[in-house]
């Protein structure tokens, strides 16, 4: 099988890399880049001017995408192709928002009506909830709602809750939604020290079902309630709903079949936030507020779909990616919202891009021998700028940064803010010319000591959003995962496949066998020593 590194444009763009490489970005700048290298489509502006990148780069890259077959890639993905070819199956995340009237077969299953019917579903749950006819087993209406889950079952209804606040709809704003994750038990816990049994509700997201995290969690859940009352089965039935690809195992477990919300193997976990996994937000901001969130999703699939791929948003994003990771061989890359709202946008896109492309095998098994994802962080860029941007600035590293931000500032929670929203406005787009420019940004700047110099030459783009809101939140998640698919298929990577988490998991079961029963043979010697010191002062504290 040939590797991408064969194609001529490949090579084309290697030796690109070596005389760019060379240049720095001050000196490449010409007025007509601002608008060569920067798109709009709908709520959404893309400035990629201060990417390392001329006129020849981005045709290279576009040839490099063609002779990649990108096109057909797009096709078979949104048609429902088997794109996850280890686990032979379609990643139709993507149908997930299709609109009540499109309709999409695939291997004769009418993916599209099942979507509807989930929706349909998790409707008739948020109507029960929010009219305050869904009741505890003391008959008082749910309060708080805790939703149980890890990685993509916590990760993106967590994230865009927090960034969707403002737009909670009237009839959940005496409804607290919570998220627990963590399999120490340490969020749970605080959570149930506040929360009160007879009106609380708990949505346990697990695609699988079979998480360990999600299931202890779920667990220590119920045990709490059930020291309340003797009556399980009324429990779950007024307390538990389940979200999974399986509803068996939501039933073994306990969870009546009125009180499941079915999704599909060809949702991958990242990607399902549109899913069922999306109870949270449809509970935050009503049904409708989540049907405008999906036709945001919409809008950027049918851009993906058919906008040729100079103009296409996520190819640009994604080619962008590819340039700086493999030919520029910048390994790091952060994500910086200028605005407190999208704060944990940055956790939500490391699973999104790191889970899906940390890879290092082609679709065939073949070695790459090239550079893929890069690690990726982030923060709100205002607050980073007080502690990480230090190294962005004149750290050894080449970083590549994404920053985002909302040009407009509306809604209730936004009187008395214009200002602030100036400042960080005014910080964004400083950070990125300065981190672009270095000191060339000021009159003698060069001739400053070494320790105020500003090297500059960091490449990143900047996306603006017309505001933050339900359907611009959509559109960006959309581009970011269509940015993530064009990487995979330009490094011929699977992106919806994660088997680098499993052996992990099988380790951690032979290694709670080993703390279970205070053992510590057939492990490595850093293992065996740990273990050695956990068994020791744990038998102390006992
Ligand atoms: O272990 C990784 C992973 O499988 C993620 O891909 C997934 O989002 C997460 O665990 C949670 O899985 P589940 O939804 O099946 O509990």
């Amino acid at each position: 099988m040939t590797s991408r590194a064969d194609l001529p444009a490949w090579k084309r763009l290697q030796a690109l890399a070596k005389e760019t490489g060379a240049r720095h970005m001050r000196d490449m700048w010409q007025p007509e880049r601002a608008a060569a290298f920067s798109r709009r489509a709908g709520p959404l502006l893309m400035d990629f001017s201060k990417q390392r990148i001329d006129a020849p780069v981005l045709g290279a890259l576009l040839a490099l995408a063609q002779d990649c077959g990108l096109e057909a890639a797009i096709r078979a993905l949104l048609e429902g192709a088997a794109v996850n070819n280890t686990e032979n199956r379609p990643a139709l995340h993507t149908a997930l928002r299709l609109a009540p009237d499109e309709h999409l077969v695939v291997d004769g299953h009418d993916v599209a009506g099942q979507v509807q019917a989930s929706l349909a579903r998790m409707e008739g749950m948020v109507a029960r909830i929010h009219s305050r006819q869904w009741r505890g087993y003391s008959g008082k209406p749910i309060r708080d709602v805790v939703n149980i889950g890890v990685g993509g079952s916590d990760l993106g209804p967590f994230m865009a809750c927090q960034a969707l606040g403002e737009f909670t709809g009237s009839a959940a704003a005496n409804l607290r939604l919570h998220f627990a994750s963590s399999i120490d038990g340490t969020q749970i816990a605080d959570l149930l020290r506040e929360l009160r049994p007879e009106t609380t509700l708990f949505i346990v997201s697990s695609k699988s079902f079979t998480t360990v995290d999600t299931l202890s969690n779920a667990r220590t859940a119920l045990a709490w309630m059930q020291a309340e009352t003797a009556d399980t089965e009324m429990l779950l039935r007024n307390h538990f709903i389940g979200v999974s690809a399986h509803p068996e195992r939501m039933t073994e477990w306990g969870i009546p079949p009125c009180n499941q919300i079915e999704f599909w193997e060809w949702v991958g976990g990242r990607f399902s936030l549109w899913s069922g996994i999306g109870l949270p937000v449809a509970l935050q901001l009503g049904m409708a507020g989540f049907r405008d969130f999906l036709a945001g999703a919409r809008f950027m699939d049918r851009h993906f779909r058919d906008t040729p791929l100079p103009d296409n948003l996520p190819v640009l994003l994604g080619l962008m990616g590819v340039w700086n990771a493999t030919f520029l061989d910048i390994g790091a890359h952060a994500v910086l919202p200028y605005d407190g709202r999208l704060k944990h946008f940055p956790s939500y896109l490391t699973q999104l891009e790191m889970e899906s492309n940390g890879k290092s095998v082609s679709r065939s098994g073949d070695a790459l021998g090239y550079a893929t994802c890069p690690v990726l962080w982030g923060d709100v860029g205002p607050n980073a700028q007080h502690a990480f941007y230090q190294l962005l600035h004149q750290g050894t590293q080449a970083v590549s940064c994404d920053f985002i931000a909302p040009v407009r500032r509306y809604g209730a929670h936004s009187n008395g803010l214009q200002r602030q929203h100036q400042l960080a406005l005014a910080n964004c787009l400083a950070q990125s010319r300065v981190l672009m420019l270095g000191d060339a940004c000021v009159e003698d700047g060069e001739s400053a000591p070494g320790f105020r110099r500003y090297r500059g030459n960091q490449p990143s783009t900047t996306l603006l959003l017309d505001e933050l809101n339900p359907h611009a939140l959509g559109a960006l998640l959309a581009l970011y995962e269509h940015k993530v698919f064009v990487m995979s298929v330009l490094w011929d990577i699977n992106p919806f496949d994660q088997w680098g988490v499993e052996l992990g998991k099988q380790i951690a079961d032979v290694t709670l066998a080993a703390l279970q029963t205070q053992g510590t043979a057939g492990f490595d010697a850093s293992t065996e020593a740990l273990l050695r010191h956990i068994h020791t002062v744990g038998r102390k504290d006992a």
